[in-house]
């Protein structure tokens, strides 16, 4: 990131804001309890929606928890997870207005505000550079999905990941459905051979239009895009990368970890037309093929009005998994509930699990390491990108060779254009 980030301009109209946040006279702060010698002191990087669900979930994730420092790129959004938190974590938040560091640096405050652990959840395009920071630091990393945008960026995610495991550092990944108790006891099943071989697998993201933010007068383009990051593909990797990529990963699961060799696909934006959903598609069809024949049939779109479908199957020689219901029909038909008599109260289960998991492996010294399945998963979630924007087939090789790179050239907040909608047919691979 460093790279070619002109850090002074980047700022811009408040570039006062970059020396470690003089966080505003006017707000209140919470009382602040001392952080004892042998607590896990945390910091939180991207303090948006996720960012402060996942700082509530790990203060809650032990008693020797203290969440310490806070940092954003975004004043205002720092302010009201500070709030946020301040109210919900009790004696385990520890965040002083001394360590509530503002702008595109703040990462590496917090990273030096001596800390054991980070939680990476600004928008991804940011995530290798902060993934390698935390590392090279030596700190225990919460990684939020997806890991990159592009493939070079989530390939410098995984080398950071290798290096951890090296260092005895843990990975945790926010692909949470791993830490889901109900979704462990299935997988288990499809592993176990509870619907034979699987011969096909299908997954499905169709939902509604998502938040949207208007471009307000004074911002400069690079501002807007930072703040409207949804539909710009290189902040969020388009929603078949930033959403879908959960359902790819419980695929990939279901496959034993394997990945699929080639992909094709269809994509485009009909209803999405206006220009404040910047360049990413509102639909994309994949067709993505593992070695030995079995296919997945993927779909996500994104689009008011239309069908909601937010599904996962494995389809077997003796049996079908629906792996959000948790169930399985066939010759050996299971059902999660009914097996341990108990509800699944939330399809998407895991978080505050992962959190607690995230705790105990800090606290005894067993590093947990996620890496390879979240950098892989990215990369399939890539890899079917790749194939609706250009309408061509892509194969597994071509995913890790590629040099697309969303990098921009600066980080500042200045003229940056919006790169054109990609076209299939005449959007080249690369
Ligand atoms: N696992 C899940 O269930 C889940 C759910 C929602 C979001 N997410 C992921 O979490 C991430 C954040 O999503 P969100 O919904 O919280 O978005 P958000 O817009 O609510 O929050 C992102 C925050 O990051 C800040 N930010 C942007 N660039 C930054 C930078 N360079 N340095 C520091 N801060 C920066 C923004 O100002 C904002 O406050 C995304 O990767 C998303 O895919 C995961």
């Amino acid at each position: 990131m460093s790279r070619n980030l002109d850090r002074r301009r980047f700022l811009g109209r408040s570039a006062a804001a970059t020396t470690g946040l003089a966080i505003g006279a006017n707000l209140t702060l919470p009382a602040v309890h001392a952080v004892g010698s042998d607590a896990i002191r945390v910091g939180l990087v991207g303090c948006g929606g996720r960012g402060t669900g996942a700082a509530e979930q790990i203060m809650r994730a032990g008693k020797d928890v203290r969440l310490v420092a806070l940092g954003d790129l975004f004043r205002e959004r720092l302010e009201s997870s500070f709030q946020a938190l301040g109210r919900a974590g009790g004696e385990n938040f520890a965040v002083t207005k001394e360590r509530c560091f503002v702008g595109i640096d703040a990462y590496k405050q917090v990273i030096d505000s001596g800390v054991d652990a980070v939680l990476l959840a600004t928008p991804p395009h940011f995530r290798p550079a902060h993934v390698e920071a935390a590392v090279a630091a030596g700190k225990h990393v919460f990684v939020e999905k997806p890991v990159g945008v592009d493939a070079p960026g989530t390939l410098r995610v995984r080398e950071a990941c290798r290096v951890a495991a090296r260092k005895g550092l843990s990975v945790v990944s926010g692909l949470m459905l791993h830490y889901d108790e109900s979704m462990q006891r299935t997988i288990e099943q499809v592993h176990g051979g509870a619907i034979g071989r699987i011969v096909a697998l299908e997954c499905n993201y169709n939902v509604g239009g998502l938040w949207v933010i208007h471009r307000q007068p004074g911002w400069s383009d690079m501002e807007w895009q930072l703040r409207n990051w949804y539909y710009f593909t290189w902040l969020s990797g388009d929603h078949i990368v930033e959403q879908h990529v959960h359902l790819l990963d419980l695929v990939a699961w279901a496959m034993k970890g394997e990945y699929p060799v080639r992909a094709v696909g269809s994509g485009g934006r009909q209803a999405r037309t206006d220009r404040v959903y910047g360049n990413i598609y509102d639909h994309h069809a994949v067709r993505y093929e593992f070695a030995g024949g079995p296919r997945c049939y993927s779909s996500c779109r994104q689009q008011d009005g239309t069908a909601n479908e937010i599904s996962c199957f494995a389809f077997g020689t003796h049996g079908t998994a629906d792996l959000l219901k948790r169930s399985i029909a066939g010759e050996r038909p299971w059902q999660y509930e009914t097996a341990a008599g108990k509800k699944v109260r939330n399809i998407w289960g895991g978080h505050q699990e992962e959190q607690i998991a995230f705790v105990e492996s800090v606290r005894s010294g067993k590093p947990i390491d996620n890496g390879e399945y979240m950098c892989q998963s990215t990369l399939m979630a890539i890899m079917g990108r790749m194939a609706t924007y250009t309408g061509q087939e892509v194969t597994w090789e071509q995913v890790t060779a590629s040099k697309e790179d969303f990098t921009p050239t600066r980080y500042e907040f200045a003229p940056h254009a919006v790169a054109p909608v990609a076209v299939p047919g005449v959007t080249k691979l690369s």
